[in-house]
């Protein structure tokens, strides 16, 4: 396992998930760069999004991933997200059918109910990504697509930054991060009877660098990840 506070290199103040997004809600969306996740989207060979009926989207946020989903033709998006905040801006946006406050690891949703499972940019905020793969393979019914988009575990290990925000004094906070080696996504959705159909990983381009030209010294590092799994009927212990 390795820990985030051994790559730290600079020691923000952290705070947890539901304080942390509760205040970066209002500079969420100007912050947050369409690089790093729907890049990774319009990149992947499957889902056919027109082709689905019943989407999911754990950790829905503002649902910047949800208007993206129905944008590209998914007929039905549920939203769940742990932060009312977040939640709020959801809500007045309009795409999903349904919206959730509660953990993405206890959805309180049925069961086998979607064929399109998402999570962009939450494994992070996750101790456990177990209990993830779980939950994701409870919703999706047979067949069921499951996409992550995630934050490179080499990028927060390179840079020692954590997901962050400025609030509104000027400092810099940060929310609880955590690092997962992509074997750890490997073992997780394996063990969850999930099979891995597709994976792309997105590395700091000229595209990043407009928007982010301090990040020159990570030129070429990947800084994300999309990974496509299919649920199969079955599961194994690892
Ligand atoms: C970086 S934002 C991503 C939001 C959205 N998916 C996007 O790509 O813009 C992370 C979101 O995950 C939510 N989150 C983090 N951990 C969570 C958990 N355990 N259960 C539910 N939501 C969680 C946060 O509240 C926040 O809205």
């Amino acid at each position: 396992m390795v820990r985030f506070a051994d790559f730290d290199s600079r020691g923000y103040r952290m705070v947890d998930v539901r304080t942390g997004y509760g205040q970066w809600v209002g500079t969420y969306e100007q912050t947050v760069e369409d690089a790093m996740d729907v890049a990774l989207l319009e990149d992947l060979v499957e889902p056919s999004w027109g082709s689905v009926r019943r989407a999911v989207d754990l950790g829905c946020g503002t649902g910047r991933t949800g208007a993206w989903l129905r944008s590209r033709g998914v007929a039905s998006v549920d939203g769940v997200d742990l932060t009312p905040e977040m939640l709020g801006v959801a809500r007045s946006r309009g795409v999903h059918d349904r919206l959730v406050e509660a953990d993405v690891v206890a959805t309180g949703l049925s069961g086998g109910a979607y064929d399109l499972v998402v999570a962009c940019l939450i494994d992070e905020h996750l101790a456990d990504l177990g209990p993830l793969y779980a939950e994701a393979g409870r919703l999706g019914e047979p067949g069921a697509l499951f996409v992550l988009v995630v934050f490179h575990p080499h990028f927060i290990m390179a840079s020692g930054m954590p997901t962050h925000f400025t609030d509104g004094s000027g400092e810099s906070v940060a929310i609880t991060t955590h690092v997962h080696l992509l074997s750890e996504h490997v073992m997780a959705g394996v063990g969850a009877g999930w099979s891995l159909v597709e994976m792309r990983e997105g590395v700091v381009d000229e595209r990043w660098l407009a928007v982010k030209p301090k990040w020159e010294r990570f030129r070429g590092h990947p800084v994300s990840a999309a990974l496509v799994w299919r649920r199969q009927g079955w599961s194994v212990s690892v």
